[in-house]
């Protein structure tokens, strides 16, 4: 009987194996850089804060102030049905979404958000697939400037680099948008582009806006 070398799969097909169900792909956790049985990233809990996966159940309690004017206002969506609030949590399902909501006793007060993409590279190679995630956060009203937001992205960046073991992380916002750029800078984020008129806005028009990042170095480094 003729012998067949195991295939090595590349990141690529590697999820496109994984997307087609096959059971024998283990979807990615940076490409076996880390512990493949760790289990679900979330739930976590943070003092008085849990951070879990987003359920259908959330889509209610998310959307009572996520389109509040002053939330929306900052967002690129600037108003979510429940189709796109659902849309928008399907994270479970989706192996580069690790997504959370925060909890305050049953209160769902905050979002997270976290993309795995792929970096830029050249073709040829693997290193820069997945290495990369885009983050995001909303926090509720009557919750904001307690902490909550930045405590948010530290988490966000802690799963990045720890548990996910990706490179770099970017996140981006309007250059108004004051409370997000101080969260990020609160968590040690690098304002690393000023984009002139490179935003549109629906009522303000062109603005400027800014690009923050952080690398796993720098995140160990702060450690
Ligand atoms: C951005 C957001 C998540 C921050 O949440 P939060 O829980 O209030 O954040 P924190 O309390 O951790 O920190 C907010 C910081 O911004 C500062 N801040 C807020 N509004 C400010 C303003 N208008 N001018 C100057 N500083 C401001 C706060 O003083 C605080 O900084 P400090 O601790 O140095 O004083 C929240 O405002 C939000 O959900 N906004 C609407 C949605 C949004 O913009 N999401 C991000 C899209 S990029």
């Amino acid at each position: 009987m003729m012998s067949r070398e195991p295939e090595i799969l590349g990141p690529g097909a590697m999820k496109a194996e994984a997307a087609r169900g096959n059971p024998l792909v283990v979807v990615h956790r940076r490409w076996l850089g880390c512990d493949v049985d760790a289990g679900p990233i979330w739930p976590k809990t943070d003092q008085d804060l849990t951070y879990r996966p987003p359920t259908e159940a959330d889509v209610g309690p998310l959307l009572a102030w996520r389109n509040r004017p002053e939330v929306s206002r900052w967002l690129l969506r600037t108003h979510a049905d429940e189709d796109a609030m659902r849309e928008s949590l399907r994270g479970p399902a989706d192996p580069d979404d690790h997504s959370f909501v925060a909890l305050l006793g049953d209160a769902v007060v905050g979002a997270g958000y976290l993309h795995v993409r792929d970096g830029m590279g050249q073709d040829g190679e693997t290193e820069h697939a997945r290495a990369e995630a885009l983050l995001g956060w909303n926090v509720s009203p009557s919750h904001w400037g307690r902490g909550i937001g930045t405590r948010v992205a530290r988490a966000l960046l802690d799963v990045a680099f720890g548990e996910l073991r990706l490179h770099r992380v970017t996140a981006g916002c309007f250059a108004d948008n004051v409370a997000s750029w101080r969260v990020m800078e609160k968590a040690g984020m690098r304002r690393e582009q000023h984009g002139v008129q490179d935003s549109w806005h629906a009522q303000l028009g062109w603005v400027d806006g800014y690009t923050y990042a952080m690398l796993r170095s720098e995140w160990r480094a702060a450690r």
